[in-house]
C-alpha cells in the first residue's frame, strides 16, 4: 500500500522538499511579500479576487474566432483548424519512475498505486514557476471518478459480477480518487514531470483523512475501526471540485452511495437518512470483501461519504481534510470566489434529479499574505440553499441548526446533523428541485454564476418551476445568476435562463440559443464549465449523444447582441464524456478529460467502441487529460 510518510523525507534535486516549495514560492511570491499572485495564477476565476473589478458590468471580451468543427460520432478527438490536441496524461502511465510498467492483462493495485488513476474528470491547475527545463510549469490536480470494471479488465464481463475478485477490488479503490502531477511545457508539448516531488496519488480507499468541521466526531460517523468518527481511509467518486485562491485542491464526493451494499439492521436509525441518498446502491462489489461497505455491517459507513474534501497541493504529506461544513450530497463542484469583504464563497450542485444548489460563505476572511491562515477556513461558516423564485429573485436559505425548521422537533439535534442530512434539511427550507445541478462556477468580473443543469427526463408537467421550465428535460440548461453589487456573500440575487438547451430546430424541444448558432453549435447535457481568460464561458457535455453526436466543449456567448450564440471547439472520442475543462492563466492552452473513452452498451475491455488513445489491440481505451492548444501560440478562442 503506498504510503503517505513515504514522501516525508522525500528529497528533490533542490534539497529537501520544504525548502523546495519555499524556494519555488519564493520567487515570485514570498519575496513580493503576496501569496495571492499564486492564487491568481491557479486560478483565472479568481482574478478578481481583491474585489470584482467593475460589479455588475459587461465581461471584457464578446466573440469567438475560431472555425467550429462539425457534429459527428467516431473515434478519434477532434479540435478545430489551427489546433492541436495532445495526450498528456493517460490511465496507467507511471508518475514515479519506479512503478512497473502498464500491463493491462496483469494490472495490479501495487502498480496502480503508482500510475496515474482511472476516469479522469475535474482537472486544476496550479503554475509554478518556469525554471531551466520549462518555460511553463504547473501542478495539475485531477480527479479519478470511478472505475469502468468491463472496460478495465479482461474477461470480466462475461460473468458481471461473479468475476470480481477481491484483487480487481483492491485495484479499483486505488484507481479512484486524484492526483497531483507536475507538468512542463517543453518545446510547446506539454509533459508529465516524473517524480516531481509534489507528484501524489490520492485513493479511493488507502490516504488516511481527516474530518474536519461540525460533523467530525459525530457518532454518526463511527465505525468500528473508527469509532471516534474523525479519521477517514480515503475519498471516491469524486467529480468536479475547485482550486482555492490559497492553492488547495477541492475534491467533491459524488455518487458516493454506489459503492454500498447489503440490508439495514432492523429499524437502524439511519435508514431513512441512507434512503434519501440512495445507499446502498449496490453499484460496486467492494462491500463483498471490505465490511466497511456493508450496511449491514456497518450502517453508519455511508455518513463518512458525500462530502468536500481539501488537499494541500503543495505539500504532499499533508493529511486531506474532508470539510464537514459545506454539507453532505452528490457533490459535483466546489469553485470558490473571493468577496470584496475577503470571505470565501464555495458554489456547489448537487448532482441528481430533483436536487439543489448550495453555496458556502465562510466566516473568516482570506489573507494574501498569510496562507497557513487561510488552511483551514472552509470549517467554518454557513451553508445555504437555494430558492428560485418568479419575480426573478434568488433566496439563498441558511442550513443553520436551531433556525427555522432545523431544530430538535424535526429531528435535527446539532450542526452535524444538519450538515449530514443536508438533503432533508433543505426540503424543510423549500429549496429549487433543480434538473441535476453540476458545475456552479463564478464568472471572475461580473458578479454572474452560472449553472449547468445537466438534464431531467423524470420532470413531469405538474412538477415545473421557474427555473426547471420544461417536462422531460433530455438536454439541459444554464441559469444565470447575478449578484447585486459584485457580493457573492448576498443572500439575494437575480437569475435568467441563460439558454434551454437542445436542437433549435426541433420545435417540441424548446430550445433558445441565439439564431446564429449553427447546426453545429447547439448541444445538450451540459456539466462543467470553465471561463477564458477573457472571462468568457465555455460547457463541457455529459450526454449529448442522445442528440446523435458526441460529447464535446462548445464556447458560449453571455453579453451582447450574440447572447445564447454556441459553437462547437472539441469533440470527444466516442463513449467518452468531457470533464475538467480548464485554462492555463494565460489561456494558450486548455487542459480536458476525456473520461469512460470506448464506453457504450456492451462495449469491454475486448469490444471497445473506441481504442483511444492509443489505437493498439492489445491496449484497451484509457481515459486521458489532453492538452488544447494553438498551433500559433496564441490564446484559445482568439
Ligand atoms: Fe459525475 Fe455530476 O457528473
Ligand atoms: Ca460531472
Ligand atoms: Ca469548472
Ligand atoms: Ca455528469
Amino acid at each position: 500500500m503506498h504510503d503517505q510518510d513515504e514522501w516525508s523525507n522525500s528529497r528533490g534535486p533542490e534539497g529537501s522538499l520544504s525548502d523546495l516549495i519555499d524556494r519555488r514560492l519564493s520567487r515570485r511570491t514570498l519575496l513580493s511579500g503576496s501569496l495571492v499572485s499564486v492564487g491568481a495564477m491557479a486560478l483565472p476565476g479568481l482574478s478578481g479576487c481583491a474585489a470584482p473589478s467593475s460589479p455588475g458590468s459587461e465581461s471584457r471580451a464578446a466573440g469567438f474566432d475560431f472555425a467550429e468543427i462539425q457534429r459527428g460520432m467516431d473515434p478519434d478527438m477532434h479540435v478545430p483548424e489551427g489546433y492541436s490536441a495532445q495526450v498528456v496524461l493517460k490511465w496507467g502511465d507511471a508518475l514515479f519512475s519506479d512503478a512497473p510498467d502498464f500491463d493491462p492483462y496483469a494490472q495490479t493495485a501495487q502498480a496502480q498505486r503508482q500510475q496515474f488513476g482511472y476516469n479522469c474528470d475535474f482537472i486544476g491547475f496550479l503554475p509554478l514557476p518556469a525554471n531551466d527545463a520549462a518555460a511553463e510549469r504547473g501542478l495539475l490536480c485531477v480527479n479519478h471518478e470511478y472505475t469502468s470494471t468491463a472496460l478495465m479488465f479482461p474477461g470480466v464481463a462475461s460473468d458481471f459480477p461473479a468475476s470480481i475478485t477481491k484483487e480487481i477490488c483492491d485495484v479499483e479503490m486505488v484507481a479512484h480518487g486524484g492526483s497531483i502531477v507536475e507538468v512542463a511545457r517543453v518545446d510547446g508539448q506539454w509533459q508529465a514531470v516524473q517524480d516531481s516531488p509534489f507528484n501524489r496519488r490520492i485513493f479511493g480507499q488507502g490516504t488516511p483523512m481527516d474530518y474536519a468541521g461540525p460533523a467530525a466526531g459525530s457518532p454518526r460517523l463511527a465505525i468500528t475501526s473508527d469509532p471516534a468518527g474523525t479519521q477517514g481511509t480515503g475519498t471516491f467518486n469524486n467529480c468536479a471540485g475547485g482550486v482555492t485562491a490559497w492553492g488547495t485542491y477541492l475534491m467533491a464526493e459524488e455518487n458516493f452511495h454506489g459503492y454500498f451494499r447489503g440490508e439495514m439492521p432492523a429499524e437502524h436509525p439511519e435508514t431513512d437518512n441512507h434512503a434519501r441518498y440512495g445507499v446502498p446502491g449496490g453499484w460496486f462489489q467492494w462491500g463483498k470483501f471490505f465490511p466497511e461497505f456493508d450496511v449491514s455491517a456497518e450502517p453508519n459507513a455511508p455518513n463518512r461519504y458525500g462530502w468536500v474534501v481539501e488537499v494541500d497541493m503543495l505539500d504532499p504529506n499533508a493529511k486531506p481534510k474532508k470539510r464537514t461544513a459545506l454539507g453532505r450530497f452528490k457533490h459535483e463542484g466546489a469553485e470558490s470566489v473571493i468577496a470584496a469583504d475577503g470571505r470565501v464563497v464555495v458554489y456547489m450542485g448537487d448532482d441528481e434529479r430533483f436536487e439543489y444548489v448550495y453555496k458556502f460563505v465562510t466566516d473568516g476572511r482570506y489573507d494574501a499574505n498569510n496562507r497557513a491562515a487561510n488552511l483551514d477556513l472552509l470549517d467554518s461558516g454557513t451553508l445555504y440553499v437555494a430558492r428560485f423564485a418568479e419575480d426573478g429573485t434568488v433566496e439563498w436559505l441558511p442550513l443553520l441548526f436551531q433556525q427555522g425548521p432545523l431544530t430538535p422537533a424535526n429531528g435535527f439535534q446539532s450542526q452535524a446533523d444538519v450538515v449530514i442530512e443536508a438533503r432533508r434539511a433543505a426540503d424543510l427550507l423549500g429549496a429549487t428541485p433543480m434538473d441535476r445541478p453540476e458545475d456552479v462556477e463564478a464568472q471572475p468580473d461580473t458578479g454572474r454564476v452560472y449553472v449547468m443543469l445537466t438534464n431531467n427526463t423524470r420532470r413531469q408537467p405538474d412538477d415545473l418551476n421557474v427555473a426547471n421550465p420544461r417536462p422531460n428535460n433530455a438536454f439541459g440548461h444554464i441559469v444565470e445568476i447575478t449578484v447585486p453589487d459584485g457580493d457573492h456573500t448576498a443572500t439575494r440575487a437575480t437569475w435568467e435562463v441563460l439558454v434551454l438547451c437542445g436542437n433549435p430546430d426541433d420545435a417540441e424541444v424548446g430550445a433558445t440559443w441565439h439564431a446564429d448558432t449553427s447546426a453545429d453549435g447547439w448541444f445538450g447535457s451540459p456539466d462543467n464549465c470553465a471561463f477564458d481568460g477573457q472571462g468568457r464561458l465555455w460547457g463541457a457535455t455529459d450526454g449529448n449523444p442522445v442528440t446523435g453526436a458526441a460529447d464535446g466543449i462548445w464556447a458560449v456567448e453571455t453579453n451582447g447582441a450574440e447572447r445564447g450564440r454556441s459553437q462547437a471547439f472539441f469533440r470527444a472520442p466516442v463513449g467518452a464524456e468531457v470533464c475538467g475543462p480548464r485554462f492555463t492563466p494565460n489561456s494558450q492552452t486548455l487542459f480536458v478529460a476525456v473520461q469512460h473513452p470506448g464506453d457504450g452498451r456492451g462495449a469491454t475491455f475486448e469490444t471497445p467502441t473506441s481504442r483511444w488513445p492509443d489505437f493498439d489491440d492489445n491496449i484497451p481505451p484509457r481515459p486521458s487529460v489532453v492538452a488544447i492548444t494553438r498551433n500559433d501560440g496564441g490564446e484559445i478562442g482568439g
